[in-house]
């Protein structure tokens, strides 16, 4: 009945999803440079074998060699068939798995991620551009200086302004994708217009740096105040943070992360020193977003508004926070003082004061026990009563392990019920990961240049940008590998949306499946830095070992039998170019 799934689908499906994410919702992982670690799920092990790459989308176990991308680690994971896998990643995403008909092709309205990366950066740009060059923006600097936001900073969050004009973007880009991306709306009479008009932008970032999604904010006291990009293909507000990049370039390790409410907040308190601070999108604090920074960070102090809203902001995210607190991850609630929020703080009060503050932030359990305690008058026994009812749903949303079983241990003590028997289930210890790294294969002394060569494109592959095609014609050269070499190149040219996952896809059930899985997970001992020289120094290398392997060959043929014209032609052109 139904089709094939598009194989476009499925690139972007692999490019979309992050298999940390994915495999750390299976199997905890934990991050030991730029990998991330566990024992492996495959097979039995005591100390972490099995490695999660991010860059590349792609694990490897150093202990029982299995090795894939997300579907093969679904695959056997569920012992699931291919198209299974497939529908079981779209599913983590959230997106639905489109087929090809059976009978004829369907104009499958394709969604082109990467070029919607690029009209993000385009626009990211232009914003900026805007802000620093045009008339109009001087306001926009204007306003910003007013509010103590210094040009560095303003940099480093690439913050723009979209100008007071109706088709800006729209006059500018193409709008099929302007609308894709959400920047442009659309009216009923077909007309279009900028979404963002005279406003100061916040380009919001994922992970990886990309632009994603925008927040304008009016300079005057209009509404709304905030403008958001709607969800879009990119841009999920549930799943995203804004600061999160800019937070990791800095500190890659947070100690601590703290989530607040505005980008102004982010933004201010980066100025000020506090560079480990987040902001939820003007929308509640969602598991997502503590799953994600949980990731990146053991203890989250969440940073509310001393008003109301804010207190009942606070109380909000405990279910969310109960359902993401395992053992060794840790929340503190931390309430400002009444009508300040973390921008007017610092400012006030400076960033030891304010850095005080986050570390006497309020244990999630003292938090906890003081609201459900509030109102109720536990010297009788009902008030008691209604503390168990209270606490015990939020109780029970909590992993098992350790803190579970405290604060099941103080809900005891404080309702004073010694027979208190309201969990059944027996909380079974929490896996302890080690700090060993996993054990390194020893670097291969001598790589070769084609092996070298092909690993780097696989795992980098916007290498794809450096091989200048017209200096070098592989086919008149003599180099064994590089039949693979060139097919790898094709596949890349080939892909609207690319990364070492997809790659790996394209190669699955072929001869060369095994070779590639290798070399994607084979450690080259290659600094981010130097990829591109390394890089060039083996096409170089290989260049010339071709070259050389071409001249002999030709002049052995010259001796023996006498070279055709166009040989005779190669042989000139190599030497010339040697
Ligand atoms: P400033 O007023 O510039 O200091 O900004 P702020 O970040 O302090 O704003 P505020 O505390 O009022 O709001 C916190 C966050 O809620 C903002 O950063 C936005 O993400 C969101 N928000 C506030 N107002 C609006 C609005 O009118 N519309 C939308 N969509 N979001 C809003
Ligand atoms: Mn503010």
């Amino acid at each position: 009945m139904s089709g094939r799934i598009p194989r476009d689908f499925i690139d972007d499906l692999l490019v979309r999803v992050d298999i940390v994410d994915l495999i750390d919702s299976h199997t905890p992982l934990k991050k030991t440079g730029t990998n991330y670690v566990a024992c492996c799920p495959f097979h039995t092990e005591k100390t972490p074998s099995f490695s999660v790459n991010r860059n590349k989308q792609f694990f490897h176990c150093f202990g029982c060699g299995i090795s894939g991308n997300a579907i093969s680690f679904l695959m056997n994971l569920n012992n699931l068939e291919f198209v299974e896998a497939v529908e079981d990643l779209a599913a983590f995403a959230g997106i639905a798995v489109p087929r090809e008909s059976n009978t004829y092709q369907v104009d499958e309205k394709k969604e082109d991620l990467s070029s919607l990366y690029q009209l993000m950066d385009k626009t990211t740009n232009f914003y900026v551009q805007q802000l620093r060059s045009s008339e109009e923006g001087k306001k926009a600097v204007e306003y910003l200086k007013n509010r103590g936001i210094n040009s560095d900073c303003a940099n480093e969050f690439l913050i723009g302004y979209a100008p007071n004009e109706w088709k800006a973007l729209a006059n500018s880009f193409g709008q099929d994708s302007l609308i894709k991306a959400g920047l442009i709306i659309n009216k009923e009479d077909g007309q279009v217009y900028d979404r963002f008009r005279n406003r100061i932008i916040f380009p919001i970032r994922d992970k990886r740096g990309r632009t994603i999604g925008f927040g304008g904010r009016v300079m005057d006291n209009s509404l709304p105040k905030y403008l958001n990009s709607p969800e879009t293909s990119l841009f999920h507000k549930g799943n995203e943070v804004y600061g999160l990049y800019e937070l990791l370039k800095k500190n890659s390790k947070p100690p601590r992360i703290l989530i607040v409410e505005g980008y102004m907040d982010v933004i201010s308190l980066s100025q000020a020193g506090v560079n480990y601070a987040v902001a939820a999108l003007g929308t509640a604090i969602s598991q997502a977003h503590l799953n994600l920074l949980f990731r990146l960070s053991p203890e989250i102090v969440l940073c509310f508004d001393g008003d109301k809203a804010g207190r009942a902001a606070a109380w909000k995210a405990m279910e969310p926070i109960f359902l993401s607190l395992k053992d060794n991850r840790s929340c503190r609630i931390m309430m400002l003082p009444q009508d300040q929020d973390p921008d007017s703080l610092i400012r006030k009060e400076g960033l030891t004061n304010f850095t005080q503050r986050v570390h006497a932030a309020q244990a999630l359990s003292d938090y906890f026990f003081e609201h459900v305690s509030e109102q109720l008058n536990l010297s009788e026994m009902e008030g008691r009563a209604q503390l168990v009812g209270k606490a015990k749903p939020y109780l029970e949303k909590l992993p098992e392990g350790i803190f579970r079983e405290m604060m099941l241990s103080r809900l005891k003590t404080t309702s004073g019920s010694t027979t208190l028997n309201i969990f059944n289930n027996i909380s079974t210890p929490q896996k302890v990961f080690s700090e060993e790294q996993p054990p390194r294969k020893a670097a291969q002394s001598s790589a070769r240049s084609a092996k070298t060569a092909i690993a780097l494109l696989l795992q980098n592959p916007r290498l794809i940008n450096n091989i200048n095609e017209q200096e070098i014609d592989w086919d008149t050269l003599d180099i064994r590998g590089i039949e693979l070499f060139k097919n790898l190149q094709q596949v890349i040219l080939s892909k609207n949306t690319i990364n070492t996952a997809v790659l790996i896809e394209h190669f699955r059930n072929t001869v060369d499946e095994k070779l590639i899985k290798t070399l994607a997970s084979s450690n080259l001992y290659v600094s981010e830095d130097n990829i591109d020289m390394v890089f060039a120094d083996a096409l170089n290398s290989l260049l010339k070992q071709g070259k050389y392997a071409t001249i002999a060959r030709l002049q052995a043929k010259a001796q023996n039998q006498g070279l055709d014209i166009n040989e005779q032609q190669l042989l000139i052109k190599i030497l010339a170019t040697k």
